[in-house]
């Protein structure tokens, strides 16, 4: 099996790379903890090339790495790729996003993920986007999840992602749709 760095320091989301690439034929394996890649990307397609790219170098492996993040009609795209960096806590970010909305009532937004894997050498071998449209709701609602989840509502389930089960979040989820492409993409790849 051909080793996949996973350009994260989060034991989560080799977890949850894990599940997507179970039978991809690809061992994974977090990048060694030391080497710190600065997301300074303008997109989330940036972020995710720039990382898996320079772990790829780094390592001399192949690497893998997403990026993703809230994108809100009502504030041109923000927070975006500052997604993370809005708040010091998943609370904090939430009432910061719920206060900057106030009463508008343009609740239109969406979730997008981009995932690149690079060869050893650092060129870009796949990339994939997935992009999940929702509405911000005026509160909180679920438990699930993490980060902006209680506030994401996606009207076809009629839930927010905090009120999903991890199998539904995943179905039509940004990240699960990003994966789902770059799943079928990997047969293709040039090596
Ligand atoms: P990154 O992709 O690890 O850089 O994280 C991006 C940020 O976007 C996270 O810290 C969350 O605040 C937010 N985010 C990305 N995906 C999700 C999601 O599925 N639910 C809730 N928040 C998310």
């Amino acid at each position: 099996m051909t080793l996949l760095v996973v350009a994260t320091g989060n034991p989560g989301k080799l977890r949850e790379m894990q599940a997507y690439l179970a039978d991809s034929g690809w061992e994974l394996t977090l990048k060694p903890p030391e080497l710190d890649v600065e997301e300074t990307g303008e997109t989330f397609a940036e972020n995710a090339c720039l990382k898996a790219s320079q772990v790829a170098i780094a390592t001399n492996n192949w690497a893998i790495a997403d990026d993703s993040g809230l994108e809100v009609d009502a504030l041109n795209g923000a927070p975006g790729v500052y997604s993370a960096r809005y708040g010091n806590s998943d609370a904090d970010r939430i009432a910061r996003l719920l206060r900057t909305l106030g009463n508008n009532n343009q609740r239109g937004a969406q979730f997008v993920c981009a995932a690149a894997i690079a060869r050893p050498d650092g060129t870009i071998a796949l990339q994939a986007l997935g992009v999940c449209r929702g509405e911000i709701l005026n509160a909180p609602r679920g438990n699930g999840g993490f980060g902006y989840d209680p506030v994401f509502y996606v009207p076809e389930q009629n839930l927010t992602f905090a009120e999903m089960t991890s199998e539904v979040k995943r179905s039509v989820s940004h990240r699960g749709k990003a994966f789902a492409n770059l799943l079928q993409q990997l047969p293709h790849i040039e090596m």
